[in-house]
Formats: structure tokens, C-alpha cells, sequence
């Protein structure tokens, strides 16, 4: 049952969707602008960098809050309601009821919540992920394939640094759904037509 409680947390506070809201103060439609993504990099390609900037930061705190709230609500179980509070954030960020299930692609609530798994249960899972998607991304200049490779890691570091069984089922099967959300970056990289990084807006 506190499964199901966390993930209804953690999904309520995904639903704020920063970019959605981003776009909507600049007047903007960012689902139908650049990527059509309601994330991070997408805010920062039409919006520029500030909006882009309030992006990432919102989104990271919505993983750290829902973390934190849930593993409050559950201290007898903390880590893994943790986990359940921020697998529901990512699944209100990337399908917010009320935009049709249309959201992002959960990657920067991730690295909330892979913060808190750093601070709290493995320093290596956060050193290994953020080493090999930041370098992944700067050394290449496509955001989506550091992002891919963060999620790959975060998958691998759960099983090679002995989180907790179920809790890397579940960073499993986030780290699937990221790759999943990243199919149509996929293609376009696979095509040699994906967007390179930029701080300035290009839409
Ligand atoms: O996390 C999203 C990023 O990897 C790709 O975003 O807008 O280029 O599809 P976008």
C-alpha cells in the first residue's frame, strides 16, 4: 500500500509540469515548438536560457521533494519509498493527465532523484551516472545522448553497487522508459539530423 501511496505523491508533484508552465508565461506552445518535448533542453532551444534554466531547476526539485515527502511519510522504509515517490514524479512529468498524457522525458527529475540516492544509499551510482552523462553530453553536444547514457547507468550502477533488489527493479524500469521516451532522439541521431546543444534559442 505505501507503494501505491508514493507513487500517487510523487505523480501529483510530477504533474507540475515547469515546462508547460515556462511556456505558458512566455506565451509560447513549447509541445509544438523545436522537439515538441515539455523538458528541460526543449525550454532552452525555444524560450533561451533562463526559462530553460527555471526549467531544470524545477524539475530537479520536483525528484528531491518527492523523495523527500514520501521517505518522510515513511521513514520505516525511507529509501525505497524514496524511490516509489520519485518513479511517480517521472510518470506525472512524462504523462500529465491533463495535457493529454503528452509531458517530457523525466530526465532532469531523475537527477533529483539520483541525487538523493547518492546522499543517501550510493555515492558511486551518483559519481558513475553524472560522470558519464554530463561527459557524454558535453564531448558530443547532444543532450539526448548524455541523457541516454545516464539512463543506461543509473540501470547498470543499481545492479553493480547493490542497491536494494527492488529498488533497482524499479530504477530498471525507469531507465527503460527514458530510452523509450528517447526513441525519436534515437532516430534522429541514428539519421545524423539531431539538435546539437546551444544556450541560445534557435526556434
Ligand atoms: O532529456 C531530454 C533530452 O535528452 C532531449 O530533449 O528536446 O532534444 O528531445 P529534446
Amino acid at each position: 500500500m505505501f507503494r501505491l501511496i508514493c507513487l500517487a505523491i510523487g505523480y501529483a508533484i510530477g504533474c507540475i509540469q515547469t515546462a508547460f508552465i515556462m511556456g505558458k508565461l512566455c506565451k509560447t506552445d513549447l509541445s509544438k515548438k523545436g522537439s515538441g518535448n515539455l523538458g528541460t533542453t526543449n525550454a532552452l532551444r525555444v524560450l533561451g536560457f533562463k526559462a530553460g534554466a527555471v526549467t531544470f531547476i524545477g524539475d530537479i526539485l520536483k525528484g528531491v521533494v518527492s523523495f523527500l515527502v514520501a521517505s518522510w511519510i515513511f521513514p520505516d522504509q525511507a529509501f525505497l519509498a524514496g524511490i516509489y515517490g520519485c518513479a511517480g514524479t517521472i510518470l506525472g512529468h512524462d504523462f500529465p493527465f491533463y495535457l493529454h498524457f503528452k509531458g517530457g522525458k523525466g530526465i532532469a527529475a531523475t537527477i533529483g532523484m539520483v541525487l538523493c540516492i547518492g546522499l543517501t544509499q550510493s555515492w558511486q551510482l551518483l559519481a558513475v551516472s553524472y560522470v558519464i552523462g554530463l561527459g557524454a553530453a558535453v564531448l558530443t553536444k547532444y543532450i539526448s545522448v548524455g541523457s541516454i547514457l545516464f539512463s543506461i547507468c543509473i540501470c547498470a550502477s543499481a545492479w553493480v553497487f547493490g542497491l536494494p533488489m527492488e529498488a533497482a527493479v524499479v530504477l530498471t524500469a525507469l531507465s527503460a522508459l527514458a530510452l523509450w521516451k528517447h526513441r525519436s532522439n534515437m532516430k534522429r541521431l541514428l539519421e545524423g539530423n539531431e539538435n546539437k546543444f546551444t544556450l541560445t534559442k534557435k526556434v
